[in-house]
C-alpha cells in the first residue's frame, strides 16, 4: 500500500520526506486556506520539492470552470494531478480530462456508486473519506471494501485513495481491504511507527550497553 501525506505544509512534507516511507501528497481547499497563500503559490513548491503525484483541488463547480482550472494546474507541474469533486459535473469534467491525459483524483465519496461512477469516466485515483463517515455513525471502512470489490469484479485501473483517516486502526484496515493508498495526516503517520514496547525495549538495550562490563 501507498502512502500519501495529507497536508499542504510544505515543512511537514519535507519531513515526511525525509522519513522515506511517503510516495504522494494530498491537499484540499481547507488545507491551502490554513496555509494562508494562493494555492498555485503553496502547491508550486510542493510540486518541486519530489515527483510524487500531488492532489490539488479545484474551486469551480461547474464542468467548464473545472477544465479551465485543471489544465491550469496541470501545467504546474507533470507530478500534478487534478482533484475533482464527485458531482454530475465533475465527471463530465474527469471524461474530458482523462481522454487528454491529465491524471484525476474524484474527491468526496461517500459511497460505492460514485465511486463506480468515477472510475467508468476514467478517473486515476477516488477518494473515499471514511472518518466522516464514521463521525455520522456510519462504517467508512466498509465503503472501501465495496470499492475494492466493485473495482476488482470490473478490472477497473482507479486506485483506491483512502481519505478522511484519522487513526492508525484507519491505515491498517485500509490495508486488509487491498486498497492502494492511505492518505494520512502527520500525526497519524507518525504514530504508525511506534510502540510501547519498541520504545521500553530501546531504552533497556540501551541501559545493558552502558552498563556493560568493560
Ligand atoms: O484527504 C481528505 C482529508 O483531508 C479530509 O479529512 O479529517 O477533514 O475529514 P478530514
Amino acid at each position: 500500500m501507498k502512502f500519501f501525506i495529507d497536508s499542504a505544509d510544505i515543512e511537514e512534507i519535507r519531513k515526511a520526506k525525509s522519513y522515506g516511507i511517503v510516495d504522494g501528497v494530498t491537499t484540499n481547499p481547507s488545507l491551502i486556506a490554513k496555509i494562508g497563500t494562493e494555492r498555485d503559490e503553496t502547491v508550486k513548491d510542493i510540486l518541486a520539492e519530489s515527483d510524487w503525484p500531488v492532489s490539488i483541488e479545484v474551486i469551480s463547480t461547474d464542468t467548464e470552470g473545472m477544465l479551465k482550472e485543471a489544465y491550469e494546474i496541470a501545467k504546474l507541474g507533470k507530478n500534478a494531478v487534478v482533484k475533482i469533486p464527485m458531482t454530475l459535473e465533475g465527471l463530465a469534467a474527469v471524461k474530458e480530462l482523462s481522454a487528454k491525459g491529465v491524471k484525476t483524483n474524484v474527491t468526496l465519496i461517500f459511497s460505492a456508486n460514485q465511486a463506480l461512477l468515477a472510475a467508468k469516466v476514467g478517473a486515476n485515483y477516488v477518494s473515499p473519506f471514511i472518518g466522516r463517515l464514521d463521525d455520522k455513525g456510519e462504517d467508512g471502512m466498509q465503503l472501501v471494501r465495496d470499492i475494492v470489490q466493485i473495482y476488482r469484479n470490473y478490472g477497473f485501473e482507479t486506485e483506491v485513495l483512502v481519505a478522511s483517516i484519522r487513526s492508525k486502526e484507519h491505515v491498517l484496515q485500509a490495508a486488509l481491504t487491498g486498497a492502494h493508498v492511505s492518505t494520512v495526516p502527520m500525526k497519524v503517520l507518525e504514530e504508525l511507527a511506534k510502540h510501547e514496547l519498541t520504545d521500553a525495549g530501546l531504552a533497556k538495550f540501551l541501559e545493558d550497553w552502558k552498563n556493560r562490563k568493560k
